[in-house]
């Protein structure tokens, strides 16, 4: 086994009425006055702001909501919720609904601590981040797994073009996660295929990593893959499948804890390659597009650009999590390749940019994306294989 540290406080709380638990576990963990954080309207139809607003007033918890949050969330909202939970003087924030509301619960929960500093400081990488207000969230759809990461990821709408970024650590900690899986019944079914994708993506990116050998943590993310394959698929085509929405809503806490990136590079405090998520955000960033279809968009390009670095750990997802018996590694490799490709097609994502955007993308679109990507050619990206600007560019195209 390689060194690693691991740390991941965050209390689950899983199963049916487990948001009836929501006022209790704020008590528990000190919260008096909550700011809570929702999107659009689903958690407004569904009536669940409503029943989650009942369970604290029954606590004697004061509580502000603040609505609005858009999927890809922006700075400029965050910012105005910041500046209503420093008037009402919040002391906890909770957010209700995907990552991106709980994305922006975090960094409102990090700008309420920290209110001298411009929010997006921390997100440019000017300042680092310490400590937040504590934070818990009820999650409405499996997908980012923000509910158990240490990740938020917001994107800057006020200067062009848009950059979306993202930031971690333990302050990014919820204190605790209400999951209960009958409340995801009413996601569109694009939205649960595009979490479905995000779950084996958070997976893949850190089964794909730079050091290999810890086969614990392997056979842990070859059986997250193969769960996440069967019960997404069923969960695509029977939303209210309780067995198969639970399933996927647990895979998806897991993906994103950390558990299958330990110590996947040795001493170094980064646990996988994450080239996809980069080239995926600068996709978001510029044209809005639902994360986790800019993913599979992406992954067989990426995929097929480096797989010569490591052809055998290709051949091993093949083997372990596709079943396949194939001799030979390149074969497998490209099989593993082929058979992902076949799944992200089975639960309706793109599999390239051409069928993500419906059309094919100009010459200019695809720097304008690698420019964004890389930072300007500030930065590369990836630990599997080390992406430059032409990478990026290489694999978009
Ligand atoms: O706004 P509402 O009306 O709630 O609608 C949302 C939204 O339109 C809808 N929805 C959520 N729960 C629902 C529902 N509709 C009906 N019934 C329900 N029960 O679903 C849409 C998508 O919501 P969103 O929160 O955007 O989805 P997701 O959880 O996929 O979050 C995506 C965001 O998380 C970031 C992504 O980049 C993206 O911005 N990520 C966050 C990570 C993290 N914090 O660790 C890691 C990920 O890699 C990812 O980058
Ligand atoms: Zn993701």
């Amino acid at each position: 086994m390689k060194k690693f540290e691991y740390y991941t406080p965050t209390r689950i709380v899983f199963g049916k009425d487990s948001e009836k638990e929501t006022g209790r576990l704020i008590k528990m963990y000190g919260g008096t006055r909550l700011l809570i954080v929702y999107g659009g309207k689903s958690a407004v139809e569904s009536g669940l702001l409503k029943r989650i607003e009942d369970e604290v007033k029954a606590e004697g918890i004061e509580y502000i909501s603040m609505g609005g949050v858009v999927p890809n969330p922006v700075l400029s909202r965050t910012r105005q919720i910041i500046k209503e939970g420093l008037e009402f003087k919040c002391d906890f924030v909770l957010g209700v609904g995907g990552g991106s509301v709980l994305d922006t619960a975090k960094a409102v929960a990090l700008g309420l601590y920290n209110p001298e500093t411009d929010i997006w400081d921390y997100f440019a990488g000017i300042k680092k981040p310490v400590k937040s207000l504590p934070h818990a969230g009820v999650i409405t759809i499996s997908a980012a797994g923000s509910e158990t990461s240490d990740s938020a990821v917001i994107t800057n709408d006020e200067t062009k073009p848009y950059s979306k970024r993202g930031i971690n650590g333990d302050f990014n900690r919820c204190r605790f996660a209400v999951m209960n899986p009958e409340l995801t019944y009413t996601l569109p079914k694009y939205q649960i295929s595009a979490g479905v994708a995000d779950i084996f993506m958070h997976t893949s990116e850190r089964y794909f990593a730079a050091i290999l050998g810890n086969h614990m943590t392997d056979e842990i993310a070859e059986g997250l893959l193969r769960n996440i394959i069967k019960y997404g698929r069923i969960g695509v085509d029977n939303p209210s499948d309780y067995e198969a929405m639970s399933e996927i809503m647990w895979s998806g806490s897991l993906s994103h804890i950390g558990i299958t990136g330990l110590g996947s590079r040795g001493d170094l405090p980064k646990d996988g390659d994450w080239a996809c998520h980069q080239i995926g955000m600068a996709l978001s960033a510029i044209y809005d597009y639902t994360h986790g279809a800019t993913l599979t968009a992406i992954w067989g390009s990426w995929a097929r650009y480096v797989c010569k670095k490591n052809l055998g750990r290709f051949a091993q997802l093949a083997r372990n999590v596709y079943g396949i018996e194939e001799a030979s590694d390149e074969k497998a490799c490209e099989i593993a390749i082929k058979k992902s490709e076949e799944f992200f097609k089975s639960i309706g994502m793109p599999i390239s940019l051409t069928e993500l955007m419906g059309r094919t993308p100009s010459d200019e679109e695809l720097t304008a994306l690698s420019e964004n990507c890389s930072f300007g050619k500030k930065r590369t990206i990836g630990a599997f294989m080390v992406l430059s600007y032409d990478d990026m560019y290489n694999i978009y195209k």
